[in-house]
């Protein structure tokens, strides 16, 4: 018996439990095989080394699109493959967005400046496999402000992975987010969420950030998320660049910070695979 998944017996016998209590359960093929999940947790190690060397090398004068040379070369010299590029169209290996940016910034001649705070966002392709995950940069020194939103984002998620539990409810990531967020005087985007990954980039289910505890399906051993939290200064509200159709913005012009992990649900536990 695996620690990590369930067999399809296993499978049935536990979703028979929640179906008769009305709790809606992930379709059969939201849960990975001990097989996948081990391509999963090799794109996830490929995708946190491709994060560290940004981290190394990040700093003020730089361009965005020098940060999306490093990370198309480090992930190939892993034997990855980046996995943004010519995603439906997107033209770069790296989402990389600053300050009001939201998520899905393209890289571009923009010199980062001391004072920006930025979010990389990475997803490797490795052996077939998906990993994904976003950390936030500060360039020089940042405002108390920038820094404070920044560190609210990340505890935030941290929050969240350690109440999680198998057999918590998709909602409950919302529910443990969304209030830490507002309790600190920050709000959370509501459109854009996480999502299930490992055998596609982007796979059900939506993972809410703002949701209600106690509500959506339950979340079974061998399921593999992204939580990826965007959290505001000003108001929640956000809008599309009309010109590029893929950064979005905060619609008040105040900065987002956003950090994102992918996780396994397991039979004990929630582990990080890529951070
Ligand atoms: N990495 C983003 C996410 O967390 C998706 C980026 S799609 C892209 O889901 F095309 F912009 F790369
Ligand atoms: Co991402
Ligand atoms: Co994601």
């Amino acid at each position: 018996m695996s620690e990590l998944t369930l067999s399809f017996n296993e499978y049935a016998k536990e979703t028979m439990k929640y179906r008769k209590k009305g709790i809606p359960v992930p379709a059969w093929k939201l849960i990975k095989s001990e097989e996948q999940i081990e391509g999963i947790k090799e794109a996830g190690l490929i995708n946190n080394q491709v994060l560290d060397e940004v981290a190394r090398n990040i700093k003020a004068g730089m361009t965005t699109e020098e940060i999306n040379t490093i990370v198309h070369n480090k992930t190939i010299e892993l034997g990855g493959i980046p996995a943004p590029l010519n995603y439906e169209g997107f033209p770069k290996s790296v989402c990389t967005s600053v300050n009001e940016e939201v998520c899905h910034g393209i890289p571009s001649d923009r010199v980062l400046v001391e004072g920006d705070i930025i979010n990389v966002d990475v997803t490797t392709i490795y052996k077939g496999y998906y990993a994904d995950a976003s950390r936030m940069f500060m360039i020089g020194n940042v405002s108390s402000e920038a820094k404070r939103i920044v560190e609210i984002t990340k505890e935030a998620l941290d929050l969240c992975v350690k109440e999680l539990k198998p057999y918590s409810r998709l909602g409950d990531i919302g529910g443990i987010i969304e209030p830490f967020c507002k309790k600190h005087g920050y709000s959370v985007v509501r459109e854009i969420g996480g999502h299930g990954v490992g055998i596609d980039f982007h796979e059900d289910p939506f993972v809410s950030h703002v949701s209600k505890p106690n509500t959506g399906m339950v979340l079974l051993p061998g399921m593999v998320l992204t939580i990826e939290p965007m959290v505001n200064q000003g108001m929640p509200y956000v809008y599309l660049d009309a010109e590029n159709n893929w950064t979005i913005y905060t619609e008040d012009g105040k900065l987002s910070a956003q950090f994102e992990y992918t996780v396994l649900i397991t039979k004990t536990g929630i582990e990080i695979l890529a951070s």
